[in-house]
This record gives structure tokens, C-alpha cells and sequence, in this order.
């Protein structure tokens, strides 16, 4: 096998010109012979101007590039997108797969012995893992870290758990317009990405349990001195991740993903972490069962008391012990045998790790915060596919419940009407937004958290139960069923859903029901046209999304990048 810097020739029909144009081009970079004859390790840079969440990118392949050199590589960084959840139009979710494929075809077009995948913001850590698994060259993940918290008025704020609170209680009239714009000043204090258990929480301790990313640098805080240690560390490790063509598909096995769901699970971690892990295992041709995953969330305990289920913020959770923690609580529950980009198994890296001193942040598993695993599967006439709730951030006097249906049909409709004074509407109502979809939104944005009607929010309700086909920021809680699946722009039930409607939610029995009959929705569907087409999908990146993107219970991935030939099932 061809490696270092004659890996992937550029084609000019004579591979020893083509080397020699490619060293005369490198040596402008002021690099020696010997530095070019040496395990060439690329560094992913993701960092962006846009995204705060990555500013500490530029230190951390400073110490990258340290850990490769000490252990005799050459490192290199290269460009690729950078995504993060607020610089994103219409929504990151639109653009992860273009930067999944932009990570893919970059590490597989460049010479490099093995990668390091530098992720952090919510879509960053899925997108670089599914472009790594499809080109199948040694990487290992690191990720930005987690920010710090703030403080307004005496009062701890973490983004974006509290970003969402203070809006509400504005929303309320509780807060001036000039209280929020200051605490909005304190919400994101420090480089990293959001303190509490989001979906770039959620997706780093999961990438750890994968066994993608060293021990215990999940939840390193961004701007600590450890997590450049870790950098450099990964970087080191890269290099004999090089020697020893550690892939991917080696280490990603079904009994892996099992661990990291296990582990999503158990944090009450994000529900977009379902559809990430599930892109990255259909790129390696692994499916992920959502009815047997409803299994595992009925015997995994959540054990991890962090916004927005629970009371703390990553940086607690850091400081009592970190991912480490949180698997050696979960240690009976996980598959100990699986390999990781340490070389050894998960086992000996639980074993390795110093964590067990006296804190509350980490439950035993028979202490737990919640009994079951934060995330439930539902089934029913509206979502014949399935829908997901975060049950753990649910409110419990509302996982059963009947009420009447009120419709928004398109996120437009929704920001028109919400807070009209005549919307006819009672706390005890079902929302229902529909066309938020993958292909209705398009890129399925995570507006199912429904904002509270402003009429009903004044009156001081703070919980409803909200129903679309759209996704929700891990940051965000509440009643909340996501992810119906078939979604209503490609004609699935929720399309079918009238105002006055009644709808029941049953979390124990796992149901969501749309009460009408057959006959009278045989009636609505035969009479059903789909939405219009949206502006520009006739062309560009719109139009292979919109020809290609997959629902949600198949993770949002395009159809033509997963891995067609099936190799297992998870979880197992
Ligand atoms: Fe980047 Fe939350 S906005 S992690």
C-alpha cells in the first residue's frame, strides 16, 4: 500500500512525474526531504470566523502538530467547512452532509497516512465521522471542548438551556427587552461549544463511547490547559494510528454503536444524536433499530444530572469525573471488549482513568436521575415510521394525554399565528407544525420546540404537547414529540392532521394517535396534494438534497452515500 506522499497520485499518466510535481509544489511550504519521507498526518481545520464554538481550533493544532512531530510525523491541516447552529441558513442540518462529504472526499483526494478530525459545534463531530467512515483512512477525534459557564445578576447561565429559559420568561413579559439583551451577553462567555447536554455534548461523549476519540476528552472544557494535552495526545496517536491502519470500519463495529447509544441514553443526551449516530453507522452499512433502541432506553438508566434534563453543566460534569464517569457508572451496560483509537479496548481505557471520588453529577446506575434512558420511540397512525420524545425533559403530567388539535402548516404559518390574541387555542391543545420535515423545511430545522402561544404563556402556561416532523436543539425541553416519521411534505400522516382533530400521547405504551377514523383519512388522503416545490431546488445543492436526503428515522443521510451492502445491525 502506497503511503505518506505518495498516496493518491494526482493523474497525469506517469506516476513518478506526478510525484515529482507534487514534491516540487510542497517544497514552496519550506519543507525538507526527510520531513516529506515521513507519516503524513492531515489535521482537519474547522476553524471559522463565524463559529465561536470552534475558536480554539488554531491552539489546538498548534498542539496537534506538536503531539505528530514528537511522535515523527509530518502534520498538515487543510480547510473544510465549518458549520455552527446560529451562522447556518436555513439550518446546519441542510449543510452537514455537504460538510460530510466535503470531509470524505478531502482526506480520500490528499495524501495522508491518517486524519485528525477537529468537531465540535452540533453538526461538526457527525459530519467529519460519517466523510471519515466512507473514506476508511485511520482518524481519530478531537473535539473543541466545551465552553464555560456565565453568570447575570447573581445568576449561573450556561448556552443555550438558559438561552431558551430567559426567552421564554421575555416572551412571558417576566424580562425587559433590556434585561435580555444583557444576559444575552453573558450566555456564551468563552470559546467552546454549548455547556450543558446539547447536541455537541451529546456527540462528543458518544463519539468517545464509539471509541473514535482518546479517553476522557469528551468533556475537557475548551479553555482548559488539559485540552491541549489531549490535542496533543491525539496527535501523537495519529501516528500510530498511521503504523498500525487503525480504520474506521475497525473500530466502529455494531457493538460500538451500541455503546455510544447506550451512552446517549444514559447522559439524556440530544435527540438529533439518534439521527447523527445513525448516518455514521448507515455509512459503514450498520442499520440502527429504533424498536430494539426503544428497548435499550427501557433498561438504560439516565444517570447524568445536566441541563436540560437535570441541574448542572458540562464543566460540573468535568469536574466529577467526566466520561469516564459516566461509562464506569454505565460499565455493566457497555460491551468492554470493543476496540478504540487508543489501540486497546474500552475496557482497559475505563480501567486506565482515574474518576471515582464523592460527586453528584454522575448517578449510580441503581440511584438513577430518571429510570429509564432520556429518549422514547413511539408508533401510531400519525407516525407509522416512528417519532421520538425526549422523555426526560418531558413533563410527566403530560406523557398521557388527549387534547384538541391546533395545526400550523409551515414554519411561516407558525411565526404568523403563534402569537396572534384571537388564535383559538387552550392549554390543553395539541400542537401540530408540520412541513418542517428533511424535505419540507427544507433540512428539517429544530423548530419542533413550539414556542408557548403568547396569549396561553402570559397566562403562565409552560408545558404543552407539541407534535412535528421537525427536529429540537438538545438544549431545549419540554413535552415534545420529534422526527415524524414520514414526514408531511412526502405525504405521511401528520399531512393529514385538520384543526379541532384530536390527538393521544401515551409515552408508557409508547403510542401517538391521530383519533379519526380510516375511511375519513383514506378520504383526506386521496384528496392530498404535496406542498410546492421549493424556490431554487430545481438547481445546486437544494436539488440533491431534496432528490436524495433520507427521513429522519434513517438519519437525513443521502441515499447514495450509504455503505449498500449491510454489515449488522445495532444496537445488538
Ligand atoms: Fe455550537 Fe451550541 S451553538 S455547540
Amino acid at each position: 500500500m502506497k503511503k505518506g506522499m505518495r498516496k493518491g497520485l494526482t493523474s497525469y499518466g506517469d506516476e513518478r512525474f506526478s510525484l515529482f510535481l507534487r514534491k516540487a509544489f510542497i517544497k514552496a511550504m519550506g519543507y525538507s526531504d526527510d520531513a516529506l519521507e515521513r507519516p503524513i498526518i492531515g489535521i482537519t481545520d474547522t476553524f471559522s470566523a463565524y463559529n465561536a464554538c470552534h475558536r480554539n481550533v488554531p491552539e489546538l493544532i498548534a498542539a496537534i502538530k506538536r503531539g505528530v512531530m514528537l511522535a515523527g510525523g509530518l502534520p498538515v491541516e487543510f480547510p473544510t467547512i465549518s458549520l455552527h447552529e446560529s451562522f447556518a441558513h436555513p439550518t446546519s442540518m441542510f449543510l452537514r452532509n455537504l460538510m460530510a462529504m466535503d470531509a470524505e472526499e478531502m482526506i480520500r483526494a490528499q495524501p495522508m497516512d491518517a486524519v485528525v478530525l477537529i468537531g465540535g459545534c452540533d453538526k461538526t463531530v457527525p459530519a467529519l465521522l460519517m466523510g471519515a467512515a466512507s473514506a476508511n483512512v485511520p482518524a481519530i477525534l478531537l473535539v473543541t471542548g466545551p465552553m464555560l459557564t456565565g453568570s447575570h445578576r447573581g445568576e449561573r447561565l450556561g448556552a443555550c438551556t438558559d438561552c431558551r429559559r430567559l426567552w421564554g420568561m421575555h416572551r412571558a413579559g417576566e424580562i425587559s427587552e433590556q434585561e435580555i439583551e444583557q444576559a444575552g451577553a453573558k450566555l456564551a462567555p468563552t470559546a467552546g461549544t454549548c455547556g450543558i447536554m446539547g447536541t455537541a455534548s451529546t456527540m462528543a461523549l458518544m463519539a468517545e463511547a464509539l471509541g473514535m476519540m482518546l479517553s476522557g476528552g469528551s468533556t475537557v472544557p475548551a479553555v482548559h490547559a488539559d485540552r491541549l494535552r489531549h490535542a496533543e495526545a491525539s496527535g501523537t496517536r495519529a501516528v500510530a494510528l498511521a503504523a498500525e491502519n487503525l480504520t474506521p470500519e475497525k473500530i466502529m463495529t455494531p457493538a460500538a454503536f451500541t455503546n455510544a447509544l447506550r451512552v446517549l441514553l444514559a447522559i439524556g443526551g440530544s435527540t438529533n444524536g439518534l439521527i447523527h449516530i445513525t448516518a455514521i453507522a448507515g455509512r459503514l452499512g450498520i442499520d440502527v433499530d429504533l424498536q430494539e433502541f426503544d428497548r435499550l432506553a427501557r433498561e438504560t438508566p439516565m444517570i447524568v444530572d445536566l441541563k436540560p434534563s437535570g441541574r448542572y453543566y458540562m464543566e460540573d460534569l468535568h469536574k466529577a469525573g467526566g466520561s469516564i464517569a459516566v461509562m464506569r457508572s454505565l460499565s455493566s451496560l457497555l460491551d468492554h471488549s470493543c476496540l478504540t483509537v487508543s489501540g486497546r479496548s474500552l475496557g482497559d481505557n475505563l480501567q486506565a482513568m482515574e474518576s471515582d471520588w464523592k460527586q453528584d453529577v454522575v448517578r449510580p446506575l441503581d440511584k438513577p436521575l430518571y429510570p429509564q434512558g432520556g429518549i422514547a420511540v413511539l408508533h401510531g397512525n400519525l407516525a407509522p415510521a416512528s417519532a421520538i420524545i425526549k422523555q426526560s425533559a418531558a413533563s410527566p403530567a403530560l406523557s398521557q394525554h388527549e387534547g384538541r388539535v391546533v395545526v400550523f402548516e409551515s414554519l411561516e404559518d407558525l411565526a404568523q399565528r403563534i402569537d396572534r390574541d384571537d388564535l383559538d387555542v387552550r392549554a390543553e391543545d395539541v400542537l401540530v407544525l408540520r412541513n418542517a420535515g428533511p424535505k419540507g423545511a427544507p433540512g428539517m430545522p429544530e423548530s419542533g420546540y413550539i414556542p408557548i402561544p403568547r396569549k396561553l404563556a402570559r397566562q403562565g402556561v409552560k408545558d404543552m404537547v407539541r407534535i412535528s416532523d421537525a427536529r429540537m436543539s438538545g438544549t431545549a425541553f419540554g413535552t415534545i414529540v420529534l422526527h415524524v416519521c414520514p414526514e408531511a411534505a412526502v405525504g405521511g400522516p401528520l399531512a393529514l392532521v385538520r384543526s379541532g382533530d384530536r390527538i393521544r400521547l401515551d409515552v408508557d405504551k409508547r403510542t401517538l394517535e391521530l383519533l379519526v377514523s380510516e375511511e375519513e383519512l383514506q378520504r383526506r388522503r386521496a384528496a392530498w396534494k404535496p406542498p410546492a416545490a421549493h424556490t431554487g431546488s430545481d438547481r445546486g445543492y437544494l436539488k440533491l438534497f431534496i432528490d436524495h436526503v433520507q427521513q429522519a428515522d434513517k438519519g437525513c443521510d443521502f441515499d447514495f452515500l450509504r455503505q449498500e451492502q449491510s454489515s449488522g445491525r445495532a444496537p445488538v
